[in-house]
């Protein structure tokens, strides 16, 4: 860090040389008059205007987060009367698997920041999606969170993590399928690096299944309020809390990166091959098997009287985890114009990638929701498909990309670029802080470590695995190594109920429209 500090100062001295070298010989050329001294002084005015603009452009809105931090302690040393409690330097917290007394037992380091003033203030706004962390909430406005309605959430949940003073501590009762459960709470610690101080303590449960569990037709008068539980996805029927699923932080089994690291991947990928070069068919990949309407899907894939414009491809995880996953680079399947999206037994992982190509994605219509796509809009973001008429619908949606191509070619833009901007890595700890205060100020209850959990911390998680595996490698990319020096961005107002019902009618009446277009085609080539 200080290294850093040096570089930017030796920069600009570096800077003010030139300036020196430039005003010698303009000067011997120049200062004849009165009159062309003033030009001069105004030309050194001019030059180092720019070059403190360059310089600011190099170091303030540059890439690096480190030099940001040393250019502004800097300016705040200068200033140095309301700035008390913001760090000088940036705190670096590094793993420290070092082991106490020959003892073999993790432990976690008692020096953890526990609290970190963020020096760069936030002046933007969060995306749409956090306008409905409030509603998620809503349930549980009027009576709170209380030891009794927490528990009802038990029997489902997988784990239970409490945090208290920004530590935290796992209960776990069952195994999750692979190392959903793993990376879920690794998330989390990576959220209290980086927001130290900021998370209230708090008890929540967790499930880790595919499906939500804890539908409203259960909970009327008689069991009010329903427990609240954390899933990676939702449904209009359920009020389990939506949560960001393990992938954003690896998903190793797949050989899947976490998502700082792949979503670059996916960026560099799509400038392999252009839009127009891409072959014009709608492509899909994955395992059929998990649910009904991806069996369906499968049946678009022929027709003795017209070409389907679908290219569907069986994803046999088995021979791709023998095969090394040479076949299944996400980064190397943006190869197509379109790409379909459809749901798995509930939300799929699969959508982010999916959406990220650059092509048009024809989302079939989920009944499930994530954290992210509550906010993307029809037509702008994506293509809508029907459910019973999935075949019909992309068929025509190709046709319609491939008559006109700048068009689908700006949906496909519009995706991607919702998912590079709004789904960075910052926003999705944003969203996972506003989640848990949130959720924090609904507690009722006295929040206490319960006797068989234990402290976990990313040491007690990382350090252990030395096999030089996926899951380790998955761990180092996505370890938060310092506290954000940039606050959460500002949460906005949540929906109004009217407001809302506005939104949803404006998609609905987008969708009717793709509906009518396509339903005017199939009427007019079936001769009616
Ligand atoms: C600026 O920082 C330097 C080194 O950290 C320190 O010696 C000096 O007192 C600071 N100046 C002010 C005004 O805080
Ligand atoms: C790492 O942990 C060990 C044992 O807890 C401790 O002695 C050491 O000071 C720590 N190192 C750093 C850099 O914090
Ligand atoms: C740890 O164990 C090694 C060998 O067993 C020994 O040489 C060393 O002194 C021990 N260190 C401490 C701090 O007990
Ligand atoms: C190692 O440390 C843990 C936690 O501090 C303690 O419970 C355990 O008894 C220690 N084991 C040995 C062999 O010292
Ligand atoms: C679908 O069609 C493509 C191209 O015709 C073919 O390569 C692929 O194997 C088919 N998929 C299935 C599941 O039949
Ligand atoms: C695409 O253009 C062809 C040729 O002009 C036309 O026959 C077809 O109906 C068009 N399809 C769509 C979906 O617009
Ligand atoms: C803690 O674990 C012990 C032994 O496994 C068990 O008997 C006890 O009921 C557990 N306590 C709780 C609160 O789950």
């Amino acid at each position: 860090m200080r290294e850093d500090k040096h570089v930017a100062q030796a920069t600009e001295d570096h800077h003010h040389q030139r300036q020196q070298n430039l005003a010698t010989s303009l000067s011997s050329k120049l200062a004849k008059t009165w009159i062309t001294t003033k030009i001069y002084i105004f030309v050194l005015f001019i030059f180092l205007l720019c070059a403190s603009l360059s310089w600011i452009f190099t170091f303030v809105l540059g890439e690096s987060r480190f030099q940001v931090t040393s250019v502004f302690t800097r300016n705040t040393n200068k200033s140095a009367t309301t700035t008390t409690n913001i760090p000088k330097i940036i705190i670096k917290i590094p793993l420290n698997c070092t082991l106490l007394n020959n003892n073999t037992t993790q432990t976690c380091p008692s020096n953890y920041p526990t609290k970190f003033e963020p020096a760069i203030s936030s002046s933007e706004t969060c995306p749409d999606y956090f306008r409905w962390i409030h509603r998620d909430f809503k349930v549980w406005q009027k009576t709170g969170i209380t030891r009794d309605t927490l528990e009802k959430a038990r029997p489902h949940a997988h784990f239970r993590v409490v945090i208290k003073s920004g530590r935290l501590y796992v209960h776990q009762y069952e195994k999750a399928f692979q190392t959903r459960d793993v990376f879920t709470i690794w998330g989390i610690l990576q959220l209290l690096r980086m927001y130290p101080g900021q998370i209230p303590d708090l008890e929540l449960l967790f499930l880790c299944h595919d499906k939500p569990a804890i539908w409203k037709r259960d909970f009327k008068k008689d069991t009010w309020p329903p427990p609240p539980l954390f899933h990676y996805c939702g449904h209009r029927d359920a009020y389990d809390i939506v949560f960001p699923d393990w992938s954003f932080w690896g998903w190793p089994e797949l050989n899947i990166k976490e998502w700082n690291k792949l979503s670059v991947a996916l960026k560099e990928g799509n400038k392999r091959v252009k839009w127009e070069d891409r072959i014009p068919y709608a492509y899909w990949k994955g395992n059929p098997n998990v649910s009904p309407v991806r069996g369906e899907l499968m049946r678009c894939n022929f027709s003795d009287k017209y070409d389907p414009m679908v290219r569907l491809y069986v994803q046999d995880w088995r021979s791709e985890i023998e095969k090394g996953f040479r076949g299944s680079n996400l980064e190397d399947q943006c190869t197509h114009r379109y790409k379909i999206y459809v749901e798995g037994n509930a939300w799929s992982v699969s959508e982010k990638y999916i959406l990220s190509c650059d092509s048009m994605t024809l989302l079939v219509k989920p009944e499930y929701y994530d954290f992210f796509i509550r906010s993307m809009v029809p037509m702008k973001h994506y293509w809508p498909i029907r459910r019973n008429n999935k075949c019909r619908d992309l068929k025509f949606a190709v046709e319609w990309g491939n008559n006109n191509t700048e068009k689908a070619q700006v949906i496909g833009r519009q995706g991607s670029d919702y998912m590079m901007q709004n789904l960075e890595m910052k926003y999705v700890y944003d969203y996972m802080l506003y989640v848990l205060q949130g959720y924090g100020k609904l507690m009722k209850l006295d929040v206490t470590v319960p006797e068989n959990a234990t402290e976990v911390c990313s040491e007690t998680m990382a350090c252990p695995i030395t096999d030089g595996g996926l899951i380790r490698q998955c761990m180092d990319d996505s370890l938060v190594m310092s506290p954000s020096i940039k606050a959460a961005c500002n949460l906005p107002k949540p929906y109004g109920d009217n407001e809302l019902k506005r939104i949803l009618k404006k998609q609905e009446s987008v969708k009717r429209r793709v509906r009518k277009w396509t339903d005017e085609y199939w009427n007019v080539r079936s001769g009616k």
